[in-house]
């Protein structure tokens, strides 16, 4: 049944979110950790959850029983289980486009029943098989010395995805074979990158879902000039060789000049593509049975939420989470730590999924929220951040939710290296792990002034009084955290790793009562940008603010060294 997004409620305006802002103010709000944990042992079992590939212990968030429960009764009375299965069944949920928002098609395997039209599965993989078949000949020539490096030339969406899962999937890459992301409308983007290129070995991926975006053309124009330069003879007839487009929008890739395009459909939104023909990129580097199991692991997460009873929903508790820090702690960020360095872009990549998602502050029928929405998502690899923004999340005054993503195996060592590097590399790997988990205890326990005084502080001034030392190195504590852990960072466990994001966006989306999948808030500097343009050229200042106009005569026309 499709039910008009208007009909869906108002989650503030419900009997539980009133019960759970009473329940905030009574026991919330001072909900302490280090008590909580004193009081149940069996806490960290309480909170932990099994979702597929993906181990999460939520013990450390402010919550206790009676907030979770609150919090699902919220769930239910907003309709979240008719909401997904929504989603799932295609239903145009992204009702300002008037589309469906399918990506879970894009890895449904072929036999199962979908909730969604058969005729979309069948489409699917009419793209997918042919794609991973001339992945392969791809890769064979690539193993063959006649190609070298590959450029996906996209951005947002189209460069996102691939380029968060090609490092994090290093381990199973195919070697020789390089893979770069050019995305910025910068030259300092993408001449770094030509010049480590040999025109004959490399393989141009211009990436774009409207193959329309400003940056993504520019940036193609440009490889497509350099390849005809530095090709010599026959290099427009290489062209078909050398270029292969991913886009809805064939007929324009075609005019660019490329033969060998994979399309996708409008009900796949860009923040969500990276399962689709956008995943080329990804597919060259691990090949085509890896990338049928990055598929399967975000098929597993799929069924787990649409199947799983929320008391046992991993991405229906996160999405749970997201609403009582946003709402009722009213926390404006949420930081990602993944202990894993393959993950580096994970935050970038999420930065795109929850941020042009759930940065919204009208509701379905564009009325204004009266509540906040979508915090600041932000983060860097551990233990990088460590030595960066850590001292902020440990004794500023914000408390700031924690995601730590913790991986219990590594991957580099067996076969490559001597037992004495192996072990160093295992030696490694237990600091990274001890890291990650020292970080989340001491955000939760915290450090009195009264611990640090008896403490020796051999670096603080000898003429400072101890008291006033003890105070600055005093820790407030009672910071909340999740830790996520997988057993390994694979094809399949990534792929859960990142639906289970996606699908805990669409909760707190849900609850918001916003369209998570449109994105009209980047077109206000795009048409801008467009009317900039030729003032560059022109010098033409007029009908400008006097800031933008005087901003404009400092940049000049500014032309290359
Ligand atoms: O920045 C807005 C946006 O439309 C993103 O949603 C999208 O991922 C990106 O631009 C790239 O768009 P395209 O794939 O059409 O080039």
């Amino acid at each position: 049944m499709n039910t008009p997004a208007s009909t869906w409620p108002r989650c503030d305006l419900s009997l539980t979110w009133t019960a759970l802002r009473g329940h905030f103010e009574a026991h919330g709000r001072d909900l302490d950790l280090r008590e909580a944990f004193a009081r149940d042992p069996a806490r960290f079992d309480t909170f932990a959850l099994q979702a597929p590939e993906v181990f999460a212990d939520l013990s450390k968030n402010r919550w206790d029983l009676a907030t979770r429960k609150l919090l699902l009764e919220l769930a239910r009375e907003c309709g979240i289980e008719a909401r997904r299965d929504g989603l799932l069944r295609g239903d145009p949920i992204n009702h300002t486009e008037g589309r469906a928002v399918l990506h879970t098609a894009l890895r449904a395997p072929k036999g199962e029943t979908p909730p969604f039209d058969p005729v979309i599965l069948a489409d699917v993989h009419a793209v997918l098989d042919p794609l991973l078949a001339w992945v392969e000949t791809q890769r064979a020539r690539a193993a063959r010395g006649e190609i070298t490096d590959v450029v996906n030339i996209g951005i947002g969406g189209s460069d996102l995805g691939p380029q968060m899962v090609v490092p994090a999937l290093d381990a199973y890459a195919q070697r020789g074979l390089k893979l770069h992301f050019v995305s910025n409308v910068d030259g300092h983007d993408i001449v770094p990158v030509l010049r480590q290129l040999d025109a004959h070995r490399t393989l141009f991926i211009v990436a774009s879902k409207t193959f329309t975006t400003q940056e993504t053309m520019a940036n193609a124009q440009l490889a497509r000039a350099w390849f005809l330069q530095h090709y010599g003879a026959g290099a427009e007839a290489a062209i078909a060789d050398h270029f292969a487009a991913t886009t809805t929008n064939v007929a324009a890739a075609a005019r660019f000049g490329i033969s060998t395009t994979f399309g996708f459909w409008d009900w796949v939104g860009g923040r969500y593509s990276l399962w689709s023909a956008i995943g080329l990129p990804i597919a060259l580097a691990i090949g085509a049975d890896n990338f049928r199991a990055l598929l399967a692991g975000a098929h597993a997460m799929d069924r787990h939420f649409a199947e799983a009873p929320l008391e046992g929903n991993l991405p229906v508790q996160l999405g749970l989470l997201d609403v009582w820090y946003r709402n009722f702690h009213h926390a404006a960020s949420r930081s990602i730590a993944p202990y894993h360095q393959g993950l580096r872009r994970l935050p970038a990549y999420l930065q795109q999924l929850e941020m042009e998602s759930n940065g919204k502050s009208v509701d379905l029928d564009g009325e204004p929220l009266p509540f906040d929405t979508c915090p600041v998502v932000w983060g860097e690899a551990g233990t990088n951040g460590q030595h960066a923004y850590f001292q902020m999340l440990h004794q500023g005054t914000d408390a700031i939710p924690v995601e730590f993503i913790a991986v219990r195996q590594t991957h580099y060592g067996p076969e490559e290296h001597s037992a004495e590097l192996r072990a160093a590399l295992a030696d490694q790997h237990h600091k990274l792990l001890a890291n990650c988990l020292a970080q989340s205890q001491a955000l939760m326990l915290g450090k009195t002034a009264a611990e640090a005084a008896t403490e020796k502080a051999p670096t603080a001034a000898p003429d400072l009084p101890a008291t006033t030392v003890a105070r600055h190195r005093s820790f407030p504590g009672n910071r909340p955290s999740t830790t996520l852990v997988l057993d390994e960072l694979s094809p399949r466990s990534l792929g859960a790793l990142i639906a289970l994001y996606e699908h805990r966006v669409f909760v707190s989306g849900a609850l918001w009562r916003i369209n998570s999948y449109d994105q009209w808030g980047v077109e206000l500097g795009k048409a801008l940008c467009n009317q900039l343009l030729p003032r560059f050229a022109n010098g033409d200042t007029a009908g400008l603010d006097a800031s933008t106009a005087g901003l404009l005569k400092r940049l000049g026309v500014v032309t290359g060294r």
